[in-house]
């Protein structure tokens, strides 16, 4: 059911609405930090945040209380919290307005992570071109610095608390959790070896929890409310999958945006209800339910799950479009939410040509590091500049599964996955369509229109 909610994005439509007053105002900004660093311990508050059952925004779905619980204190060594906005995923766009729009809950939230994990610092990791981002982040830590929220005793508390923004140079592989801590240090943007865990050794060799922003800008929310009751807010929250998060939609619809809702909403009510339908009237055909690296979903994909003890089961026989937005319901349909930002294509699209431009994106910004994942998408890539050419044979369309399930856990980090799982999704959904070009009936030149407007 269609429950939109205003907590991460009250303050979006309002002039001015980024600052400390309207956020003090409007969302009692800072009352939520106040009370948790005046009256909980820290086990207090990572025993509390396990219960909003929010599950991590930035596409693993990992819980956020959970993560937080990793966090022990290192005898010598500090502790940080670091948070990643580099938001580089192909149809991903949501960090960015809580960047813009409501910058405050991203640093309220960093204070009470960090008093939780027993960090004094929050590095924010923005990538370089969102400048607006960089600005309004900027800008609120200033303000919440001169009222004393951050900084030595942040409300009082003998607990020093402080918040940095790092700029990226806008490489995806920066958004993976260890190439950004190395892109933080000042070393090359390339994945490290787990374990050690970033919990272990994370920034700098010290116990460091990554965050998504939209993770940490929910937490003043969760707390403010209680985490339970927050986590009761989902539709889903029996799946383990609780609160509010933003969903967005771009691609063939007609108003492409982000919104806040329930955890919960369907892909049909995100598509039509709040995207407003299909451009030009036309009939839906694919969904990439949440950034580019997550499986394609043919519009007319049913529910599979007679075993009742399914998860899904209590949906078999409908439309995909009618499941829940969940991370454990959409890993049960073969795809992930990931970021929950969904890219539409309309009936006319080439399946072909949106994997070609896939995969010139994953070639493009494999760091290189892992020979599976770099000679992998580079061949990936050969082959779907052959179909589109109409020089590729049937042996190759076959040799590309090889190719995709040759990098898949073959890699140091999930950009090997990122990359062979939306090929694989492809091929699989879309095998007639693949085979029509191999053998001439269609050919590259036709299909470039249809792509206008994808990953927008
Ligand atoms: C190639 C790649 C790119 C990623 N890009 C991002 C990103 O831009 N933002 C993000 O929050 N997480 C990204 N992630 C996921 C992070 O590694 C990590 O799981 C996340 O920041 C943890 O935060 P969360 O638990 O709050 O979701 C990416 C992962 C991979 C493999």
């Amino acid at each position: 059911m269609l429950k939109q909610t205003s907590y991460l994005s009250k303050t979006y439509g309002m002039p001015e609405g980024w600052t400390l007053p309207v956020y003090e105002k409007e969302c009692d900004g800072y009352a939520t930090a106040k009370r948790v660093l005046t009256t909980m311990t820290p086990e207090q508050v990572v025993t509390e945040a396990k219960k909003a059952n929010i599950r991590g925004r930035g596409g693993a779905g990992f819980p956020m209380g959970v993560k937080w619980s990793f966090m022990k204190p290192h005898p010598t060594k500090p502790a940080y919290l670091v948070i990643n906005a580099d938001e580089g995923e192909p149809g991903t766009h949501k960090d960015r307005t809580l960047m813009e729009l409501n910058p405050h809950a991203v640093v309220e939230g960093c204070i009470i992570g960090c008093y939780g994990i027993g960090a004094h610092a929050a590095y924010i990791y923005v990538r370089d071109e969102l400048h607006l981002s960089k600005e309004r982040l900027w800008a609120a830590i200033e303000e919440a610095k001169k009222k004393g929220y951050l900084g030595a005793r942040p409300f009082g508390k003998d607990y020093a608390v402080e918040v940095y923004v790092h700029t990226g140079a806008g490489a995806y592989i920066c958004g993976e959790e260890t190439s950004l801590l190395n892109s933080l240090e000042g070393r090359r943007g390339e994945p490290r070896l787990k374990p050690p865990f970033p919990a272990q050794a994370g920034a700098f060799g010290c116990p460091t929890t990554v965050n998504n922003l939209e993770t940490i800008a929910a937490v003043p929310s969760a707390f403010k409310i209680g985490c339970e009751e927050f986590s009761k807010l989902s539709d889903i929250h029996h799946l383990n999958d609780g609160g509010v998060r933003l969903f967005g939609v771009n691609g063939h619809v007609k108003k492409p945006g982000v919104w806040e809702c329930a955890v919960g909403l369907t892909l049909r009510e995100l598509i039509y209800d709040l995207g407003g339908g299909i451009h030009g009237d036309k009939e839906l055909f694919a969904i990439i339910p949440g950034g580019s690296s997550t499986p394609v979903l043919r519009a007319t994909d049913v529910v599979d799950a007679p075993d009742e003890k399914s998860p899904l089961h209590k949906w078999h026989g409908m439309s995909v479009l009618d499941v829940p937005l969940g991370v454990d319901t959409f890993r049960g349909l073969g795809t992930m939410l990931g970021t929950c930002c969904a890219t539409v294509m309309a009936e006319g699209t080439c399946p072909v040509a949106a994997m070609h431009n896939l995969m010139q994106f994953y070639r493009h910004e494999s760091c290189g590091q892992c020979t599976p994942c770099r000679e992998g998408s580079g061949w990936l890539l050969r082959i779907c500049e052959k179909l589109m050419a109409g020089t590729a044979t049937m042996d190759e369309l076959d040799q590309m599964h090889d190719i995709a399930n040759n990098i898949m856990g073959n890699t140091i980090c999930a950009f090997g996955e990122g990359t062979a799982m939306p090929a694989l999704g492809f091929l699989k959904k879309f095998r007639k369509e693949f085979e029509a070009y191999v053998r001439g009936e269609r050919k590259g030149s036709d299909a470039k229109l249809a792509l206008e407007g994808m990953f927008s």
